[in-house]
């Protein structure tokens, strides 16, 4: 494998950067890929072993950022979500090749992953952003500020016909703040069952997500995602809803689902005592939250109508 084109940009001050040899290196298609997306433009993500690897932006102030988001939450005495994935530092493949911010793979315990990621917050545009970049950060999505999130991409495995379903951002984009919780419909949709069992699990583990943006966090985000992973070979065995007689039971060690907050390129942090709250991200995630709950309740009525 050759050394891999950079486009980094800027100031370098990162500290040590691993060298790890490209033989177990494995490109990660994001499978939803989008045109804008580094991948689609060269610059891909990696697996290696059970890290996620992803490449510098090539702003280099943006990696930077990220680096020191990561470096500041792993390094506090208190202790650290496990809602942030795992930081093992900066990598590349030899000693002139791009970087890669080294960070635990949310897939990795999982055997056929789906996911979804949706980026968060009522306006994805820093506290710096430039009156251009705010118009085109609003552009994207028009309902941004009314629904709190927007769907990048998903992934989903189709049991039926053994295959995963791609949507990418157009996807996310065509749904409007009335609808856009029915987006999350075919998230859960394995191509005969909705998945009851991961629903219960995601909801909570949203909900711990929002107790600490209300309660705790002294962060303000923006740009940032919630990635959110379920294993589609199995089942979480919730008790909410008897599907034993159509789903097998994963071995214990594998993961059932995981969410993630990733992508911490723009974040500030409250000086001086008092925290001025990530209101953005608040209001986000009790919306994400809310269109989950009306899912689950759809759901579970169609099961009842359906089993009696
Ligand atoms: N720690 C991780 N483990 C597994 N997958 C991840 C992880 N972090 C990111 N990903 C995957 O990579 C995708 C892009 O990651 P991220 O949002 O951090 O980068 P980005 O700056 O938005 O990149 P891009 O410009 O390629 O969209 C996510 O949608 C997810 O599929
Ligand atoms: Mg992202």
């Amino acid at each position: 494998m050759s050394s891999l084109a950079c486009d980094e940009e800027g100031e370098e001050n990162l500290g040590d950067c691993e060298v790890i040899p490209p033989g177990d290196w494995v490109e990660h298609v994001a499978r939803y890929v989008t045109l804008n997306s580094r991948h689609a433009k060269g610059y891909p993500s990696f697996k290696w072993k059970t890290c996620f690897l992803k490449p510098f932006q090539k702003n280099i102030s943006l990696a930077q950022k990220e680096v020191a988001f990561y470096k500041k939450i792993w390094s506090t005495a208190y202790p650290t979500p496990s809602f942030f994935p795992k930081f093992f530092g900066i990598c590349s493949r030899d000693q002139t090749g791009c970087r890669f911010i080294k960070l635990q793979d949310i897939e990795a315990p999982f055997l056929n992953p789906c996911s979804i990621d949706i980026k968060l917050g009522t306006r994805t545009y820093d506290e710096e952003a430039s009156i251009e970049k705010i118009s085109r950060e609003k552009l994207k999505f028009p309902y941004q500020e009314s629904v709190g999130y927007r769907i990048i991409g998903m992934k989903v495995y189709d049991k039926k016909s053994g295959q995963y379903r791609l949507f990418d951002k157009s996807y996310g984009l065509s749904f409007n703040d009335k609808n856009i919780p029915h987006a999350l419909l075919n998230f859960i949709f394995d191509g005969e069952f909705f998945r009851f069992d991961v629903l219960e699990k995601i909801i909570e583990k949203l909900l711990a997500i929002e107790k600490w943006f209300s309660e705790k966090s002294p962060y303000r985000f923006y740009g940032h995602s919630v990635l959110i992973v379920y294993e589609s070979d199995g089942c979480c065995n919730s008790d909410s809803v008897n599907m034993d007689q159509y789903v097998r039971p994963l071995p214990r060690e594998h993961s059932c689902v995981d969410v993630k907050l990733i992508d911490f390129a723009h974040w500030y942090e409250s000086e001086g005592g008092s925290i001025k709250r990530d209101e953005s991200s608040i209001k986000g995630i009790k919306s994400l939250l809310r269109s989950f709950q009306w899912v689950e309740s759809l759901v579970k009525s169609r099961a009842y109508t359906e089993n009696t």
